[in-house]
């Protein structure tokens, strides 16, 4: 039976552990939305995890969303992330960049030519977003995408690939959770199109299935993943029917021969709105998916060492990434091997610049 400890297979690679470590944005790019030597150090310090999962990281100006988070479209942002992949390849690590659009969480100070945030419909996320000076404004309404919008940012994948591999990184994962575009398109909370990427489940799942597929068009489908919540409302997402739904998108990327599914359960907050249950909401556990689904399952959200061991004892994932827990213990795995205490995480400094908080954790011993 398969325990934390167990060589895993994903795509071309076999890793040597499933303690992986999950996409964590932490606000630390340069001016030019680059990486450089702080970051590939606190990279490489945790390089012992089975497979690391890169912060999400904009494929397009259009795709940005939040200050500070990295960008990999152009040739600073492709050396930075070299700068990081060396230096996890230097330390025995395998690394996937985390390919993201945050849509309609953004705002017009951070788009080309001061345009609208784009979406599948013209709907306005609810909250305040950050804009590149810290102040903070109410989100703006989207534009709904055009057909040519959505071939365009196809391409923009397509692109952000190919710099992926030029920048030295071991495969993509299309961050299609959490409340951004590929979500937004997916959930009948916020797509309300009547073209073919509307209205059926078929249809809203479609930008998923191409956008994997323009990953795949340049990388291989074995070494693309693809990260989902369907039971996430973080984005304030929304779906009437998501069993039938992420079953549909399981099952179609199933098909694909992909690196891994990457299935998140509920994170803290989800199922809530403004602190108050919100009406018919369903958290639908990794579990419920595991027969829809033959390749590698990566699930996440909440996880203790001791929870991980059971779903991968029982099947029912493959390996589990840990988001707070790597942020906080770079040495995550061989605290785990030797049932060693954890350090405490300072949410203060997750979002904040500098090594305070990112590379200043304490290894064991
Ligand atoms: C500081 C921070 C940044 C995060 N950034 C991302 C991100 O860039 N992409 C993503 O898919 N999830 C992101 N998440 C969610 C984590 O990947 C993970 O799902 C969440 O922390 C729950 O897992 P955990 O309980 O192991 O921390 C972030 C979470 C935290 C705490």
């Amino acid at each position: 039976m398969p325990d934390l400890f167990t060589p895993i297979t994903v795509g071309p690679y076999t890793l040597p552990n499933r303690v992986f470590m999950a996409p964590c944005t932490r606000c630390r790019a340069d001016a030019d939305l680059a990486q450089g030597p702080l970051n590939a150090l606190y990279y490489a310090q945790r390089a012992g995890a089975g497979l690391i999962i890169t912060e999400a990281t904009q494929i397009s100006q259009a795709g940005i969303g939040y200050p500070g988070t990295p960008g990999i479209h152009t040739e600073k942002q492709v050396a930075g992330w070299k700068l990081v992949t060396d230096a996890v390849h230097a330390k025995g690590g395998r690394v996937f960049a985390q390919l993201w659009h945050c849509g309609r969480v953004s705002h017009h100070a951070f788009q080309p030519g001061g345009g609208a945030p784009l979406s599948s419909s013209a709907t306005t996320k609810p909250g305040l977003v950050t804009l590149p000076d810290y102040s903070k404004v109410p989100y703006p309404t989207a534009k709904e995408m055009t057909v040519d919008d959505i071939r365009a940012t196809m391409a923009d994948y397509r692109h952000a690939a190919e710099c992926a591999m030029r920048a030295g990184f071991d495969g993509v994962e299309l961050h299609g959770a959490n409340g951004y575009l590929p979500d937004q398109f997916l959930r009948d909370g916020v797509n309300r199109r009547t073209d073919t990427y509307g209205g059926s489940i078929e249809n809203r799942a479609r930008f998923h299935i191409e956008a994997t597929r323009a990953l795949a068009e340049v990388w291989g489908a074995s070494r693309v993943g693809v990260r989902l919540s369907p039971s996430g409302t973080f984005g304030d997402v929304r779906d009437s029917d998501p069993k039938a739904t992420f079953g549909y998108v399981v099952k179609t990327l199933g098909a694909m021969g992909l690196a891994y599914l990457h299935i998140m359960e509920a994170m803290e907050g989800d199922g809530r709105n403004d602190g108050k249950p919100i009406e018919g909401y369903e958290s639908i556990p990794a579990s419920y998916f595991r027969p829809m689904f033959k390749g590698t399952l990566i699930t996440n959200a909440g996880f203790t060492k001791e929870k991980a061991e059971t779903y991968i004892r029982v099947g029912w994932a493959d390996a589990v990434a840990f988001g707070v827990a790597f942020i906080a213990n770079p040495d995550l795995p061989e605290r785990f091997r030797r049932g060693a205490a954890l350090n405490t995480p300072d949410p203060a400094t997750f979002y904040t610049p500098g090594e305070k908080g990112y590379t200043d954790y304490p290894f064991l011993g």
